[in-house]
C-alpha cells in the first residue's frame, strides 16, 4: 500500500470538487490502486488556511468551505502565508488552484517552485503557470525527480496533455481547432434562441461560469490562453497569449446571429494554431460554421478540439457539459499519473 499527503492551496469549486471526488473514490483507490492518502494542508485567500501534520477532517474542511466558514480553526500550527504553508505542511502532493493571472501567472507560478523544490508533486487547473512557465516548471520538475502537471487547464478533464503524453507516442502535431470557451459558447447558443447578448451574459454569471466581470471569456483571453497553452506544450513551442490573434464576441449582434441561422450557419468562437517549421499562426475569433463541420453540434458548455498529427487523419475530442467535477477528475488523474511509476 502507498500512502500520500496531499495539499490544497485554493479550495474553491474546483478544490472542494477535488475533495469530494477524493473522498467517494477513497475505497476504490485502495483496492484498485493500493493506494491511501490523508490531506495534511488547506488554503484559501480569505477564508483561512490549516496545516496539521497529522492529517486533516476533509470532511469538516469540506462542510467549513462550503457553509463559508474560516478553516484556520482546523490548523495545529500558525500558517502566516502560502509560502509557508507549503513549505511547512510536509505534502507529497499540492493541488493548485487558485485565480488565474492572465498577464503575468504569478503568485501561482512562485507557489508551484515552492512546491517542487520541497518534493512535491505540483499538480494545477491554473492556465497561468502553464503559459508562463511551462518550461521553467516542468524542467524544475524534472530536476527534483517530480510531476508538474496540469491536464484540467484545457477543456476540464477530458485527457488533452497526457493524450500526448501517453497514447500517442511519436506523434507530431501539426494543427488544432476548436471550441474551447464554455461562457462564449453558451453566450452564442442563448443568442441563436433571441436573447440579447447583455441577457445571455448575465445567465453565464447566474449559473455560475462567467466571472463578475466576464471580460476575460467575452473579449477571448481566456481562449487564447488555452491555445497558447496547448503551443507551449503540445507544440513545443513558446508562444504568449498576447501573441495569439485574438478577437472575441462582442460585435456579434443576435440579428447576426439570427440571419446566420436562417442559412444554416452558426457563429462559433473557434480557437485555433497552425505550425509550419517553427513558425506559428494561432488564432481566437468568431467564425460562421456550417452544419458540415464538426463544432457545429457543440452545444452550451460543452468544448470540442481536432488534432491533426503527422500520423493520423482528424482526431477529435468533444467533451459535453463540463463543470468542477469534470475539472476534478483531471487533478485526480494527474495525481494518479504522478504517482503510478513511483
Ligand atoms: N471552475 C472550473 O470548472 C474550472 C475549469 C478549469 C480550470 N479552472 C481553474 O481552476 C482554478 C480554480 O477555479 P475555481 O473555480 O475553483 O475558483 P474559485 O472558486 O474562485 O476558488 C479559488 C480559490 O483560491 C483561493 N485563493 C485565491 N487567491 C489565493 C491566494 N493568493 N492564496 C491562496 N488561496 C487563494 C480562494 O480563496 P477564497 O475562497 O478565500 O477567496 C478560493 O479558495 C482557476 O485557475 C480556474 O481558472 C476552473
Amino acid at each position: 500500500m502507498r500512502h500520500y499527503k496531499l495539499a490544497f492551496l485554493g479550495f474553491g469549486n474546483v478544490g472542494q470538487a477535488l475533495a469530494r471526488l477524493l473522498l467517494s473514490k477513497r475505497q476504490e483507490l485502495v483496492e484498485r490502486q493500493g493506494i491511501t492518502f490523508q490531506v495534511v494542508g488547506v488554503a484559501t485567500s480569505r477564508h483561512g488556511s490549516a496545516i496539521s501534520i497529522e492529517g486533516l477532517n476533509l470532511e469538516q474542511a469540506l462542510a467549513l468551505a462550503e457553509s463559508g466558514s474560516d478553516l484556520g480553526q482546523l490548523t495545529t500550527q500558525p500558517v502566516r502565508d502560502n509560502f509557508e504553508f507549503v513549505t511547512a505542511c510536509g505534502a507529497d502532493i499540492l493541488f493548485e488552484n487558485t485565480p488565474v493571472n492572465y498577464a503575468s501567472g504569478q503568485p501561482a507560478i512562485q507557489h508551484l517552485q515552492a512546491a517542487l523544490t520541497n518534493g512535491m508533486h505540483a499538480i494545477t487547473a491554473n492556465k497561468g503557470p502553464v503559459v508562463h512557465a511551462y518550461r521553467d516548471l516542468t524542467k524544475l520538475a524534472h530536476q527534483h525527480g517530480r510531476k508538474f502537471f496540469f491536464e484540467s487547464t484545457v477543456m476540464d478533464g477530458a485527457p488533452i496533455f497526457s493524450l500526448f503524453r501517453t497514447a500517442l507516442p511519436g506523434a507530431t502535431l501539426l494543427a488544432f481547432r476548436g471550441v474551447l470557451n464554455s461562457t462564449t459558447n453558451m453566450i452564442l447558443s442563448r443568442m441563436e434562441m433571441g436573447e440579447r447578448f447583455e441577457d445571455a451574459v448575465r445567465y453565464t454569471q447566474q449559473i455560475g461560469i462567467a466571472e463578475t466581470d466576464p471580460s476575460g471569456d467575452i473579449d477571448g483571453w481566456d481562449a487564447a490562453i488555452k491555445v497558447a497553452a496547448l503551443v507551449n506544450v503540445l507544440m513545443e513551442i513558446p508562444l504568449k497569449p498576447a501573441q495569439v490573434d485574438r478577437t472575441g464576441i462582442r460585435e456579434i449582434t443576435t440579428a447576426d446571429i439570427q440571419s446566420a441561422r436562417a442559412k444554416g450557419q452558426r457563429y462559433k468562437l473557434v480557437c485555433s494554431a497552425v505550425r509550419s517549421g517553427d513558425e506559428i499562426q494561432a488564432r481566437v475569433a468568431p467564425e460562421l460554421v456550417p452544419q458540415s463541420s464538426p463544432l457545429f453540434a457543440v452545444e452550451g458548455t460543452s468544448s470540442m478540439i481536432t488534432f491533426e498529427t503527422d500520423v493520423l487523419g482528424p482526431l477529435s475530442i468533444l467533451e459535453e457539459n463540463p463543470g468542477p467535477d469534470t475539472t476534478a477528475y483531471g487533478l485526480f488523474a494527474d495525481f494518479l499519473n504522478a504517482v503510478r511509476d513511483a
